[in-house]
């Protein structure tokens, strides 16, 4: 059976916010040290110490926004420990993630260094769980006032002098779990008490996020949104995906047979179900739709590559999670008016990440190429898809998202099928197609970049498609994701 995709100029959405194309960096394994940063004195090539490569190839697909310190870690983070010279920084063992020395090389400033080499803006996670309402409200005022006080001539003595007006706050992470083990009612209530000291400074308001369920945990948001509703911007959502659903035994990022291929597409799906039941909820609460939905963490989750640190999740990458990422993406473009953020976890060497690196070498993953693919849907508005296509193994055998900017409509579609290709038609109603491109990322399900093979998968130009009466008329092979722009 061949697909169709629908979709209507006269029918636009929300502005795809750009936020959605956005990343998570924690101090876990090698994402901050190693993976974005090296070092000034590194012979790795860098500037104030952030790799070259990796903040150009971040910089290529445009990340819009960048999570840190955590995660877990952000609620054991004291944020006093990562400032002032670095041979006095506090050294701590990096409890949740590997036991390894944290020595906070990495602190406020090289982050807010690093968000700036990339172009990026800053969303920094406080910690609720083990810190105090004091220690959050001074790490605003030292991040965003120009006032003379006391915490404001710390950061002059420490070399920066005009605030940074950082925008993004949240406030603790995973509270019911990591983050303090609480009760959704007492987490809201402390998320009252910690938002009341974030102040404004300026012309800066905060955009306060609280820390909403673990995927579809409706009590917690409920009582969250009862509780904190009308006092946070956003609240967040975790979804991961775990190719068998067992945290004891993920199972491998490479080796991986069709049934697991198509287990782990179809966990993935989920994350519809997921984003759609706890709107459900938040509409209950604010049927005007004022706080937002974040999806600041998502992405595969296996066991990790054999002979690393256990607590480092360090993983491969293949054309699967290629599809992965394509499948959430489009589920996030769908959501447009309420999804305003998600970041995947994580940027560079841990989970689902766009790279990897080893030593002064750096690879590309395939979903790093998805994320390129779909970097013309940011700030764009949505053009809702209607996709009409089989059913394989409990789940849509195409995924679709599409949106226009200035006359240009872009499609981002994936054929899921492991080794069949599909005929896929879009229509276009209320436009025509005067000039057609394409660009295409596929691969048999295992394939992946390597260290010895750098450039097994990457993006090409693609023209198996045809422009007709019908619409565009495409050949999509098996296990691909393309990106199409229209000029209407
Ligand atoms: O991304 C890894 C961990 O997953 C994060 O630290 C935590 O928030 C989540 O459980």
């Amino acid at each position: 059976m061949s697909a169709k995709i629908k979709v209507n100029l006269a029918n636009q959405g929300a502005v795809i916010s750009k936020n959605i194309y956005g990343h998570f960096s924690e101090h876990l394994g090698r994402c901050i040290y190693g993976g974005l940063f090296v070092g000034e004195e590194s012979a790795i090539p860098n500037v104030n110490g952030m790799r070259t490569d990796v903040v150009e190839a971040l910089k290529n697909i445009r990340v819009p926004v960048l999570r840190w310190p955590g995660g877990c870690f952000a609620d054991e983070y004291h944020w006093e420990d990562g400032i002032g010279p670095k041979e006095t920084r506090k050294r701590m063992v990096n409890t949740n993630w590997g036991g390894v020395v944290e020595d906070n090389s990495f602190g406020t400033h090289e982050f807010l260094e690093l968000c700036q080499q990339i172009g990026c803006e800053p969303y920094i996670n406080a910690n609720v769980g083990s810190g105090t309402v004091r220690e959050m409200a001074e790490w605003v005022e030292y991040l965003n006032s120009a006032g003379d006080s006391t915490v404001v001539k710390k950061r002059w003595a420490n070399g920066r002098k005009d605030p940074w007006g950082v925008k993004f706050w949240g406030v603790g992470n995973e509270n019911w779990g990591c983050g303090g083990n609480m009760r959704p009612e007492y987490y809201a209530d402390e998320f009252r008490r910690y938002n009341t000291y974030c102040r404004n400074y300026g012309g800066n308001k905060l955009y306060r996020i609280a820390c909403g369920p673990g995927e579809a945990d409706l009590n917690w948001t409920e009582t969250l949104m009862k509780i904190a509703g009308n006092h946070c911007d956003a609240i967040t959502v975790h979804y991961y995906t775990l190719p068998t659903g067992d945290w004891s035994a993920k199972g491998s990022a490479t080796e991986f047979d069709r049934e697991s291929y198509y287990e782990t597409l179809r966990r993935t799906w989920r994350m519809e179900e997921v984003i759609r039941l706890n709107l459900e909820v938040m509409d209950k609460y604010d049927p005007q739709h004022r706080v937002g939905m974040i999806v600041d963490e998502w992405g595969t989750w296996y066991d990790v590559e054999p002979g690393t640190n256990p607590g480092f999740l360090y993983q491969q990458n293949t054309m699967r999670d290629a599809m992965v990422a394509a499948i959430n993406l489009n589920i996030f473009n769908s959501h447009a008016d309420r999804v305003v953020m998600a970041n995947l976890a994580q940027t560079v060497n841990v989970l689902q990440a766009v790279i990897l690196t080893d030593g002064d070498q750096m690879i590309k993953t395939p979903t790093y190429h998805v994320f390129d693919l779909y970097k013309a849907h940011h700030d764009a508005t949505l053009l809702p898809a209607e996709v009409e296509c089989a059913e394989l193994n409990g789940f849509r055998q195409v995924t679709a998202s599409a949106s226009v900017k200035e006359n240009v409509i872009t499609l981002t579609a994936a054929n899921l099928h492991a080794d069949q290709p599909e005929k896929v038609l879009l229509e276009i109603a209320g436009g025509e197609a005067n000039k057609v491109t394409a660009r295409i990322l596929t691969g048999y399900m295992h394939a992946r970049n390597t260290f010895e093979d750098q450039h097994a998968v990457e993006i090409a130009a693609f023209t198996d498609f045809a422009v007709t009466e019908a619409g565009i008329e495409m050949n999509l092979p098996a296990c691909s994701v393309v990106e199409v722009t229209i000029h209407a």
